[in-house]
């Protein structure tokens, strides 16, 4: 299967409503359709709607950074797929490290998350990474095989088309440095085939991105490494040169 290369961004909790719109109407005139990757900008909750609006005829994308399970009810301060769908939300990302550390989601409430969003035709950014205790103590695969196997955990078969995971290594998030190509390419081989256990072939083909301190230094480097299918960019998909230039190193490479 050809897969498109994916250049995301998580703006986590940065820009109102007005600087996000602004921020994406520029790199809408800066990319235009001569970019090759799928590009997805995920803004906080306020900004989603106006960010569709404003790229709407162009081939951007725009996910949430998060989503409850249920459909609707007693739920004060959550929002459900039935909410999103509609304003033209395509993505959500769930399971990121910040979700699980700082507001303890565990593995079973992002299984639950993932079948939602799947059942509710959306697509999402299934995130998953070891922390540094973790690697020291050579846990990384054995951690990354339980947060893979729980989150996806009752979905009787995958659409590579409609999932996509990231690997995103918890001690390279806002690091000073990536994690090494050795490092991802030796975990994205685990992550591919943990999937491919699970699901054969269609496990093998979803979209693997990588995420921890991805900028446009590294992004060339990054993109040549095995098993990467694009990136999930946290710092970087702020500040508008660094992600134009990450989007345009990402293309160039598939265009070759
Ligand atoms: P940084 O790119 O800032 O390290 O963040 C990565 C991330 O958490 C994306 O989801």
């Amino acid at each position: 299967m050809n897969i498109h290369p994916i250049v995301a961004g998580n703006w986590k909790m940065h820009k109102t409503r007005n600087e996000g719109v602004s921020f994406v109407s520029k790199i809408k005139n800066r990319v235009l359709d001569k970019v090759e990757a799928r590009v997805i900008f995920c803004p906080p909750f306020t900004a989603l709607f106006s960010i569709v609006e404003a790229i709407e005829g162009s081939s951007l994308s725009v996910g949430a950074q998060n989503v409850y399970f249920e459909a609707q009810g007693a739920f004060t301060g959550e929002i459900s797929v039935e909410m999103l769908k509609p304003e033209g939300v395509e993505y959500v990302i769930i399971g990121h490290s910040e979700r699980r550390r700082i507001f303890g989601e565990s593995d079973s409430l992002i299984n639950k998350k993932i079948h939602a969003v799947l059942g509710g035709g959306l697509i999402p950014i299934f995130c998953i990474g070891e922390k540094l205790e973790d690697r020291k103590a050579n846990r990384t695969t054995d951690v990354l095989k339980i947060q893979i196997e729980s989150g996806l955990e009752g979905l009787g078969a995958v659409d590579p088309t409609k999932i996509i995971v990231a690997y995103e290594p918890v001690w390279a998030i806002g690091a000073s440095e990536a994690a090494s190509v050795e490092q991802i390419s030796e975990a994205h081989a685990s992550v591919k085939s943990i999937l491919a256990g699970m699901f054969r072939d269609d496990g093998n083909d979803v979209p693997l991105l990588y995420g921890g301190s991805v900028n446009e230094k590294n992004a060339a480097e990054l993109i040549q490494t095995k098993g990467v299918d694009g990136f999930l960019a946290g710092g970087a998909s702020l500040n508008e040169d660094s992600f134009c230039s990450i989007i345009e190193q990402v293309s160039n490479f598939y265009k070759r």
